[in-house]
């Protein structure tokens, strides 16, 4: 049931809210309004509207198909964010809004009817608009991370785990990795995997980020690179009491975990806007857009730093 819950709540969150209502709205029609509509309710009694013009018995019979296509069209194409969907979704919306205006005017007439074609067409108008402004959302392809952001990334805590998962996932992009690490020679098999399958270039960097000089070791080392993303994942946790801890691997805990991804963040963040960068964006820490692409989605904890340069 949790698995459930968190498949669901994951397909849901790729898209806005008001697109997730339309998504279930179309889901309803395709799954259960329309073959009702169609199977069960008699000829007699069957209406369908086209542009404000209301179809009566055996009119409305033979052209429910349509409705039902569209609705399943939409069920499909909100759900798998197909890139047809812009401007289809927003031009079949739009005379939905047309036929709303329209239909109260032509069958109900006078004041009342205006009021009432003006009121229904007012919230159509609206999804009209919001679906015409997100042509974004229906991307064939999301734009490489390579041409958003550069062609360098820094990976702190290289040499294993979620580290080397990040650097593995970010070379399949094309990306160009700068390693780091203490362990060199875990850095440097890694650096020959990613030459080896992906064709990037690396950059090793044994450095020692709890200690000190560590962060100027690694600016110093990458200081020639255009580093684009950095990815500030070295860190330790320690569990059990906090009175038995030893205070000197806490403070290395905190230099690691808390003084060098604000130094790193703070001194490359100052190589980029020193203008010896020149792309758009600047990602920080385990940037969920990154993980989000690259990994799976419940592989890893993040935590995260948000910079606006
Ligand atoms: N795994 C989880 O479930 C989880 C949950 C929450 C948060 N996190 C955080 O996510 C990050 C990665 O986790 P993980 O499970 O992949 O950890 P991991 O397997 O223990 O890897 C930690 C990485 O950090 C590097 N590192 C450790 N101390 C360092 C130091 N003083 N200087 C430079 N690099 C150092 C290690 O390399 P060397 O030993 O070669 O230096 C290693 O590459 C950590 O910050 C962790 O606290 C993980």
């Amino acid at each position: 049931m949790e698995g459930l819950r968190s498949w669901l709540g994951e397909r849901f969150a790729e898209r806005p809210w008001w697109m997730n209502v339309l998504m279930v709205f179309c889901a309803f029609m395709t799954f259960v309004y329309m073959p009702w509509d169609f199977f069960i309710k008699p000829v007699s009694a069957d209406q369908e509207a086209w542009l404000g013009i209301l179809l009566r018995g055996p009119a409305a019979k033979l052209t429910e198909p349509i409705h039902w296509a569209i609705y399943a069209a939409g069920t499909y194409g909100f759900w798998r964010m197909r890139p047809w969907m812009w401007p289809w979704a927003a031009l079949y919306a739009a005379t939905v809004t047309f036929g709303m205006f329209v239909w109260p005017i032509v069958y109900l007439g006078g004041f009342g009817g205006v009021v009432l074609g003006v009121v229904s067409a007012i919230p159509l108008g609206l999804v009209t608009r919001a679906l015409w402004r997100s042509a974004d959302w229906f991307d064939a392809k999301p734009p490489e991370l390579r041409a958003r952001y550069g062609e360098w990334a820094l990976v702190t805590g290289a040499s294993a785990g979620i580290g080397a998962a990040f650097a593995r996932a970010l070379a399949r992009e094309g990306i160009s990795v700068a390693l780091v690490a203490r362990r060199e020679a875990r850095l440097r098999e890694l650096a020959a995997e990613l030459v080896r399958e992906h064709g990037v270039d690396t950059r090793v960097v044994a450095a020692d980020l709890g200690a000190p000089g560590g962060v100027d070791a690694v600016v110093a080392a990458v200081s020639d690179l255009d580093i684009a993303m950095l990815v500030n994942n070295a860190g330790v946790g320690y569990a059990g009491k906090l009175a038995k801890q030893n205070p000197e691997r806490l403070r290395e805990m905190i230099e690691l975990n808390c003084t060098a991804p604000v130094l790193l963040t703070r001194r490359l963040l100052a190589q980029t806007l020193a203008g010896k960068i020149a792309h758009d964006g600047w990602s920080v820490s385990l940037a969920e857009e990154v993980a989000a692409r690259l990994l799976s989605r419940n592989a890893i904890a993040l935590y995260r730093l948000d910079v606006t340069a």
